[in-house]
Parts: C-alpha cells; sequence; structure tokens
C-alpha cells in the first residue's frame, strides 16, 4: 500500500470510529508499536538516501498528521460520551432522598411560650443584644461598685468614652420599655443574652432568656404566681411542681427565685422574679407610689432541657445534627 492509500484509509477509519475505546484500537493499529505508519518509518533505513528523504518527509507528515487527527477525534468522543450518560435518565432508579430543614429547639420552644403568653394578654417587645452600660446594670439599680455586678460576669465592648456590653439578660428592656410607655401594661422580651462565664450542663456563655413584666395599680405576688402557674401548664401541658424562694436582686423588691420539677427530675431553676423596684420606677419617671408590678427573667434553655430531656444544654449550641434532628 502506498502512502496515499495508507492515508486515505486512517482518516476514513479515525472519522468513522463510534467510541473512544474504538478509536483507541485505531490508533494502535497505525501508530502503535507494530502499527502500519510505525512500519513505514522503521524501513526507512533500508531505502537509498534520495528515496528516503522523500519518502521520510511524506512518512513523519502522515504521522503528525493522524496524531493530530486523532487528539482532535478523541476530545469529539468523550465529550459525546459525557453528555450521552447525563442524558440517560432511569426512571425506574430509586430517587435521592431530600432533606428538609426544620426550626431549631430553642426556637420552637420559644415560640411556644411567647404563645402561652400572647394568650394571657402580654405583647411580645423585641431589644438589642448590645446595651449600654447604663440600661444593663445602673437603670436597674446597680451602680457601678455594686456588689451585685459580680453576679453577671460581663462581656465588654472597646468603646469610649460610654461603655457597650453583651447585654448579661434580658432586664434592661424593662428600663428601655417602661421610658417610652405608661401602665398598665403586660410585656414578654425574649432574647439572647451573654455572660463571660465557664460553661457546664446547664450553664451556656450564650443562652435565651424571656423577661415578663406586668405594671397596674394593683398587682400582688399572687399575680406573678397564677401567671407562673399558667404558663408552666400550657408548655407541659399539667399542673406542674413549683416552688418560690426568697432570693436578691437590685431591681426588685421583694426578690426572688422558682424552682420547678419535671420528668423525675430534682428541683431546677428556672427563674429569677420579684416586685419591681421603686427606684426602677423612678429612673423611668413614674411616681413609685402610684404603680406596682412584677418582673421576671426565665430561661429559655432550661425550660427546653426540662421539656425535651436533653442532658446538657451546651448541645443547644454545638451544630450537631444528630442530636438537632432529634426535634
Ligand atoms: C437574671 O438574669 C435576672 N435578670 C432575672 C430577673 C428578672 C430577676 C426580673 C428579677 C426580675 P439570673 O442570673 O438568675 O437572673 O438568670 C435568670 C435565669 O436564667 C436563671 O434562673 C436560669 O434559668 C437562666 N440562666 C442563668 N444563667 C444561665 C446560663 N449560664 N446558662 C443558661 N441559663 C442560665
Amino acid at each position: 500500500m502506498n502512502l496515499s492509500e495508507l492515508k486515505k484509509q486512517a482518516i476514513e477509519e479515525i472519522n468513522r470510529a463510534k467510541s473512544s475505546v474504538d478509536l483507541e484500537q485505531i490508533r494502535i493499529k497505525y501508530l502503535g508499536r507494530k502499527g502500519q505508519i510505525t512500519a513505514v518509518l522503521r524501513s526507512l533505513k533500508d531505502l537509498g538516501e534520495k528515496e528516503r528523504k522523500k519518502l521520510g518527509r511524506d512518512a513523519n507528515e502522515l504521522k503528525n498528521s493522524a496524531e493530530a487527527l486523532i487528539a482532535q477525534r478523541k476530545i469529539e468522543l468523550l465529550d459525546a460520551e459525557a453528555s450521552g450518560e447525563e442524558k440517560k435518565i432511569d426512571i425506574t432508579a430509586p430517587g435521592t432522598k431530600v432533606m428538609h430543614g426544620h426550626l431549631h429547639p430553642i426556637t420552637l420552644i420559644t415560640r411556644k411560650i411567647e404563645e402561652a403568653f400572647l394568650s394571657m394578654g402580654f405583647k411580645i417587645i423585641d431589644g438589642p443584644e448590645i446595651e449600654s452600660e447604663y440600661y444593663n446594670f445602673d437603670a436597674l439599680n446597680i451602680p457601678q461598685d455594686h456588689p451585685a455586678r459580680d453576679s453577671w460576669d460581663t462581656f465588654w465592648l472597646k468603646t469610649k468614652p460610654e461603655k457597650f456590653l453583651l447585654r448579661t439578660h434580658t432586664s434592661p428592656m424593662q428600663v428601655r420599655f417602661m421610658e417610652k410607655n405608661n401602665p398598665p401594661f403586660r410585656i414578654v422580651v425574649p432574647g439572647r443574652v451573654f455572660r463571660y462565664e465557664a460553661t457546664d450542663a446547664s450553664h451556656s456563655h450564650t443562652f435565651y432568656q424571656l423577661e415578663g413584666l406586668m405594671v397596674d395599680k394593683h398587682i400582688s405576688i399572687a399575680n406573678f404566681r397564677a401567671v407562673v402557674e399558667e404558663f408552666l401548664r400550657r408548655i407541659f401541658g399539667r399542673e406542674i411542681e413549683m416552688r418560690i424562694r426568697p432570693s436578691f436582686f437590685p431591681f426588685v423588691e421583694p426578690g426572688f427565685e422558682v424552682d420547678m420539677k419535671y420528668g423525675g427530675s430534682d428541683w431546677v431553676e428556672i427563674m429569677g422574679a420579684g416586685m419591681v423596684h421603686p427606684n426602677v420606677f423612678k429612673s423611668v419617671g413614674y411616681v413609685p407610689d402610684n404603680w406596682q408590678g412584677f418582673a421576671f427573667g426565665v430561661g429559655i434553655d432550661r425550660i427546653a432541657k426540662l421539656k425535651c430531656k436533653i442532658n446538657d444544654i451546651r448541645l443547644l449550641y454545638s451544630g450537631d445534627l444528630k442530636f438537632l434532628n432529634q426535634f
């Protein structure tokens, strides 16, 4: 076979190749170690010089153009094979499962708590997570150097001259709300709070509270007790064993803490509370003798811990889907 016939045949076969596997066979047939073009190149050494020069040039040209053509055809075939696979849809194959997101347990329980208070006539109010020293402490009857400030280890922000912080509780919203509104009213303020303290199974450095505040002419501890009992009944679906203990917070007088039991637990402290201190009324411009009120700050994480039987509240902030998907 002369070179031009060999060339014609090779081009035809390369163009007709149906797959990249086919094409590889064709490459071996012409350019492999024992390939037909390779054989022509090998035979050159037996030829006379003149003939060798001419045939050598033509044979090398053929080799180069065959290689180029194969490379180009290979790209075409691989492309076609790849898109062919995409087009093949097996409608009998089992589908891939679509993962559904859902609300975080803290969000779920917060909404439930909000519903409970809405149904008792409370309004829901929002407040800032970055607070001034004035609202977080001073206006709540906790002046600078008051030892009670130690109860709230604080993340301070590097601001001057006014000092800002991450609120350590939701109580500053008592002051912000009363500055702008007159009694009678009842509000709750859910929100995230921050404390610069060591963590354990029931303490996190970041957690959620819900502040409650009800102010009117004749409010007593009996009203507070009735509201808390109803709140717990709605969240846990039945009468809950609770107790009120005396405690101290500068912004209430008297102050107390509420503990509850649930699902075989021991007493768990769920909130601080008390009757609004006259100094707080004064700081917002109310006449203390005219008004009475109760305030409380309940730990939402503690309620979630009890209700959902979570043994460590830090799991709520772990981002661990194995844990979160249970809710
Ligand atoms: C306060 O924060 C007061 N502001 C509550 C208050 C409001 C008193 C209104 C009087 C009137 P205390 O630091 O005790 O108080 O926190 C209140 C509740 O938040 C606790 O009972 C507990 O349920 C929850 N809590 C406190 N610290 C943590 C923490 N590190 N991690 C998770 N929950 C916490």
